[in-house]
């Protein structure tokens, strides 16, 4: 993959880009990442919609990242980048404080007792968004799988967090306008077989 929007292992970028998002991008605006970013939809759509705000979009799977990276070079959005990588290793390539908002969308729900592990919003993940996030930085997540939404919202109650909202029926809520009408693929897959789409966001405390 040689798309310079796109940051991954082996690009000399991946060990330098810490700390350093806003040089990279060549301005001071805020920083947002969207995690388990699939086909970039969300981000994609974000940096249309929020041309003076920097989005990149974060996925293990190269194909889906890709795809994002093509459109954002065709449609010559400069506020986007795309790093593959796993996210476990999110802290080498953020500093602390260096993200201004953080979505979740749609990630994997790990069903299986053994695989808590993997769940992007296990206690372990949530410490390190709380790392990277600045004292008044948003976390967002949208999710379809309702099981998945109540055991974050379990893991929640071992964090101080602020202005936290939530709704198991995000078409139906006030907060639809957050949405901001954007559906990803797996949004479109899953409300289309009659899931209702469960968000929240808050701030961490502290
Ligand atoms: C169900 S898809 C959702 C994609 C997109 N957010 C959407 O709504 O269409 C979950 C995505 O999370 C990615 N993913 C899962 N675990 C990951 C990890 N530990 N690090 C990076 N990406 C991960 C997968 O590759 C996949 O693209």
């Amino acid at each position: 993959m040689a798309s310079e929007n796109v940051i991954e292992p082996g690009k000399p970028l991946f060990d330098n880009i810490h700390g350093k998002w806003n040089e990279f991008f060549g301005n001071d605006n805020e920083i947002v990442v969207e995690l388990a970013c699939g086909w970039g939809e969300y981000t994609l759509s974000l940096a249309e919609k929020f041309p003076n705000r920097n989005f990149i979009g974060i996925d293990i799977k190269g194909d889906r990242v890709w795809r994002g990276s093509q459109y954002a070079q065709n449609k010559e959005l400069e506020n986007v980048a795309f790093l593959r990588m796993h996210i476990i290793e999110i802290l080498s390539l953020f500093d602390e404080n260096e993200i201004d908002e953080i979505w979740l969308t749609f990630p994997d729900p790990r069903p299986k007792d053994r695989d808590e592990k993997h769940r992007l919003s296990n206690k372990s993940f949530l410490q390190k968004y709380q790392k990277l996030l600045k004292t008044d930085g948003w976390f967002k997540f949208k999710t379809d799988n309702t099981r998945l939404f109540d055991y974050t919202l379990d893991v929640l109650t071992d964090f101080q967090i602020r202005d936290h909202v939530f709704t198991h029926d995000l078409y139906h809520s006030p907060l639809l306008g957050e949405h901001y009408d954007i559906k990803t693929k797996y949004e479109r897959i899953w409300t289309e077989k009659g899931e209702k789409i469960k968000y929240m966001k808050f701030r961490f405390a502290d």
